[in-house]
């Protein structure tokens, strides 16, 4: 269990993806001030909303979303920042604007140029119970992550910080001192939920993209739940299953006993409720 997670600057990260070498790295990486740049703590909904920028950014490109013409392998790089090898930023520079970079990263990790800049980024938040029960099943189904036999064993590495990327609550108010800053757009999981289109239209507004009618829809189509499953073999391979799991609301009425839900209310009252990320979470009506 050990060997899986390594700690740089106070917080683990899984071995297999990620090294001390490219955080290094990172640190002076240029973010252009035209990249698009995606942040979401883990199983927050980071592949579905990279999808919808993906589909934007081909769209902005005057590409049509999905046809071969709006994907070449060869200007792919691996999206999620931190993840891959040192020499991934050298490459980066080879590649064409806009480019899409999605981060779990926090703030004062994230290389300086991205604030200087002023790059455009889409902060993406879920319901902490939630992600806890995504992140729960989704460490027993990827060997790159230590596996819990119990659920119990699994809240308590949550609430104690022994999680890949840190801890989710630390993470909300970090990112809540960003939260005002013109450059950074938040959006909730449970909004694009409840409301995809009128989600999508305010993404593409954000980053000062013109959609018609017909592309919106076709952007919504592609990105819902049954569609990004159904293509997963194509996205992820033989992981499809476990990126796409449930895709709804309060799965974690299913996990937490009155205990736990009580621990991280507390929790969540401590740390972020009376925020501006906090409130936009609207606890009481998910969490409750
Ligand atoms: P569940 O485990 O609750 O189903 P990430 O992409 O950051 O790893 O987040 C994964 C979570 O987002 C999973 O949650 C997954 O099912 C959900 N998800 C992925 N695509 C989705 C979509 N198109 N619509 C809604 N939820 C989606």
């Amino acid at each position: 269990r050990d060997e899986l997670l390594f700690s740089y600057k106070g917080i683990l990260y899984p071995t297999t993806v990620c090294s001390p070498e490219t955080f290094k790295a990172l640190e002076s990486f240029e973010v252009r001030r035209n990249d698009v740049i995606l942040a979401g703590y883990p199983k927050s909904g980071t592949n579905w909303l990279s999808q919808i920028l993906t589909d934007l950014i081909a769209i902005s490109q005057k590409k049509t979303p999905g046809s071969e013409s709006s994907v070449n392998a060869e200007e792919e790089e691996e999206p999620y920042l931190e993840i891959g090898d040192a020499e991934k930023y050298e490459r980066m520079t080879k590649l064409p604007s806009p480019r899409l970079m999605v981060t779990h990263l926090r703030p004062e990790n994230l290389p300086k140029s991205i604030f200087q800049n002023k790059a455009k980024m889409l902060l993406l938040i879920r319901n902490p119970k939630d992600v806890a029960t995504s992140y729960y099943h989704f460490s027993n189904g990827l060997a790159l992550l230590p596996s819990y036999e119990t659920w119990d064993d699994f809240f308590t590495d949550f609430m104690t910080k022994k999680m890949a990327w840190g801890c989710y609550l630390e993470y909300l108010s970090e990112w809540n001192k960003y939260a005002d800053k013109e450059n950074i757009m938040t959006i909730t999981y449970e909004e694009v939920k409840e409301n995809p289109a009128l989600s999508v239209k305010n993404i593409a507004t954000f980053f000062g993209i013109p959609l018609t009618e017909e592309q919106l829809q076709l952007v919504v189509e592609r990105s819902s739940f049954q569609s990004m499953k159904k293509n997963s073999d194509k996205t992820h391979g033989s992981f499809g299953n476990i990126f796409f799991r449930k895709g709804g609301v309060s799965d974690w009425k299913n996990l937490f006993n009155e205990d736990q839900s009580k621990r991280m209310d507390k929790a969540f009252e401590e740390h972020i409720a009376g925020t501006k990320l906090g409130k936009k979470l609207k606890y009481d009506l998910y969490c409750k």
